[in-house]
């Protein structure tokens, strides 16, 4: 093993590199180490297990696998902790800490002596954050997904985490469901390890970290409490050390051609439009960029192939069973840069060789037999987003498609929470109702852009209305909903400007939405604007300097390939 890697990699500097190597050595050994296993390559396993995380309860049993898989190939697996972010379980937002989870795994990996890393995550914000890190890093690592939960039962109904949850709350807010059985459903709706059973965020970010090629193919959706799971882990293990004979680095796998195939898959298997901004964070680590206007042509040619909900009726299993993303990329193998490859080495043309033994086309259908013609997202623009908003056409309303309506303005989420269910509320059905103040530097782009239906409407059986905001939504929720109104109105978006009883236009056709006051009163209304005060010290302090906003993945500034926000 030679100076530069191994366990005598990144050397501890005490001005003596022999003196820090022999310390290091000896240090190893009081862990147990034999000298033989010191001298070979590590890999290092980032772990995230944490009593605040329910989607990683499987990580020791997948940390030993990983282990398994690395020894057998002749390295030394070193489990290490990071960050772990448990998306219900973190205040504000998890979205504020998925930086800080990306930088605690950049900088472990870097500073560690590790010679190769599988990465283990599952959650929303842990597999974007644990791309970003590894693309910085740029050491060869391998991503791995805890996988999605199985489904529970209701009085003969299969449920899951968590477009149910909302549904079952929107019901109980409407008073169709009954405080007891509301408790009931509490206890049926997670009912085993595992990320969200339909395609959040989580399932999303797994099947783009397929796509990109950073996790084994044929990985991502792979229940987290099926055998196959460990099986990958195991896999993860190998191919984690192949990797330190065979070099292949993210920046060689994450390109710009393998980043347009992730917005192609995620089109098809219509995603979270959390990953639209977690994806864009991913890329921009590596220069990549994806300008909007490809992103809506890539959503115009991809038809949405899967029926999975939130915008369908299956879960996660239903589309592991039915044959997984690799049945989606065989469908729009036509589409998609063929070139790339994935951290087996393996060129995504020859993955797509073989014929796939079977396919459930009642959950992944065929190109020519799709859900919808056109990908589940688009991005929009106007006066009122002139950088942009992204709108899930899959699960709106199409009659909501083409409206103008009245502006009924919520300032923030703490006057959200006060007025929304407020029996004076002036709103009627065909309003729309705008919230603000819930952009990244605002309140850390919470997913509080599915504002609940008013209860008096919701008591009159309204089930959707246009809601739109600076915030973001979960992957698992649904309506007519535009999302990540950029600049948001803290940083003097025209957001800011709007006010209750203004008109507004939303237009899916034309892909705009539009503040129907003139140039001149917004100019007038912005020049009035005064910012948030900002945190002073601190994390959250360094968060409110640095982070940009949703069109460039809400990324610090300085983590992009230069260092500024200029990527
Ligand atoms: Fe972890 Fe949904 S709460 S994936």
């Amino acid at each position: 093993m030679s100076d530069e890697h191994g366990i005598r990699a990144g050397l501890t500097n005490y001005g003596d590199r022999d003196f820090a190597a022999y310390l290091r050595s000896s240090f190893a050994r009081s862990m147990g180490l034999s000298k033989e296993m010191l001298a070979k390559p590590i890999v290092g396993i980032a772990m995230t297990p944490s009593g605040f995380n329910n989607c990683h309860r499987t990580m020791p049993e997948l940390v030993e696998a990983v282990s398994r898989g690395v020894l057998a190939a002749g390295a030394l697996p070193r489990p290490f902790p990071t960050v772990s972010l448990g998306e219900v379980f973190l205040n504000p937002t998890s979205m504020v800490y998925r930086n800080l989870m990306s930088m605690d795994t950049e900088e472990m990996v870097r500073a560690q002596p590790m010679d190769a890393v599988v990465l283990i995550g599952g959650c929303d914000k842990t597999v974007p954050a644990q791309l970003m890190g590894a693309a910085s890093a740029d050491v060869p690592a391998v991503q791995l997904v805890t996988g999605p939960m199985m489904t529970g039962r209701h009085r003969g109904e299969r449920m899951g985490a968590c477009t149910d949850c909302r549904r079952f709350w929107g019901k109980y807010r409407a008073g169709e469901v009954d405080q007891e059985e509301i408790a009931l459903i509490e206890g049926r709706l997670a009912t085993t390890a595992g990320t969200c059973a339909v395609m959040g965020t989580a399932s999303t970010m797994a099947c783009i970290a397929e796509t990109l090629g950073m996790a084994l193919p044929g990985s991502a959706a792979i229940p987290a409490v099926h055998a196959d799971r460990l099986v990958a882990a195991e896999y993860s293990g190998k191919t984690a050390v192949d990797l330190i004979a065979n070099p292949r680095l993210p920046s060689d796998v994450i390109t710009e051609h393998s980043v347009e195939n992730a917005f192609r898959v995620l089109m098809a298997v219509s995603g979270s439009t959390n990953a639209i901004v977690h994806l864009t964070a991913v890329a921009g680590r590596l220069g990549i960029r994806i300008p909007n206007a490809r992103l809506n042509q890539i959503s115009d040619e991809t038809p949405v192939l899967v029926d999975l909900k939130p915008v369908g009726d299956g879960y996660m299993e239903d589309f592991f069973a039915a044959g997984g993303v690799g049945a989606i990329l065989r469908e729009i193998r036509h589409l998609v840069h063929l070139d790339t490859i994935d951290v087996t080495g393996q060129r995504l043309g020859d993955r797509l060789e073989p014929k796939m033994e079977w396919v459930d086309r009642r959950v992944i259908r065929s190109f020519d037999e799709p859900i919808s013609d056109e990908g589940g997202l688009i991005a929009l623009t106007g006066n009122i987003a002139p950088d942009g908003a992204i709108f899930k056409r899959a699960a709106a309303t199409p009659a909501l498609f083409e409206t103008e309506g009245r502006a009924v303005v919520f300032d923030g989420l703490e006057d959200l929470a006060k007025r929304v269910d407020d029996p004076d509320l002036d709103i009627e059905p065909n309003d729309i109702m705008v919230l603000r103040n819930a952009g990244p530097v605002a309140a850390g782009m919470p997913e509080a852009g599915y504002l609940p239906i008013p209860k008096k409407l919701a008591r009159q059986g309204v089930k959707d209305m246009i809601r739109i905001s600076d915030a973001r939504m979960s992957g698992t929720a649904f309506g007519t909903i535009v999302l990540h109104i950029s600049p948001e109105a803290a940083v003097g978006g025209p957001l800011a400007t709007v006010r209750s009883g203004d008109r507004i236009r939303l237009s899916v056709a034309e892909k705009r939405i539009d503040l129907q006051v003139p140039a001149e009163e917004i100019a007038r209304r912005l020049a009035e604007h005064t910012p948030p005060a900002e945190h002073k010290r601190g994390y959250r302090a360094l968060y409110d300097r640095t982070v940009m906003q949703a069109p460039k993945g809400c990324d610090f500034d300085f983590l992009t390939q230069s260092g500024t926000s200029k990527d």
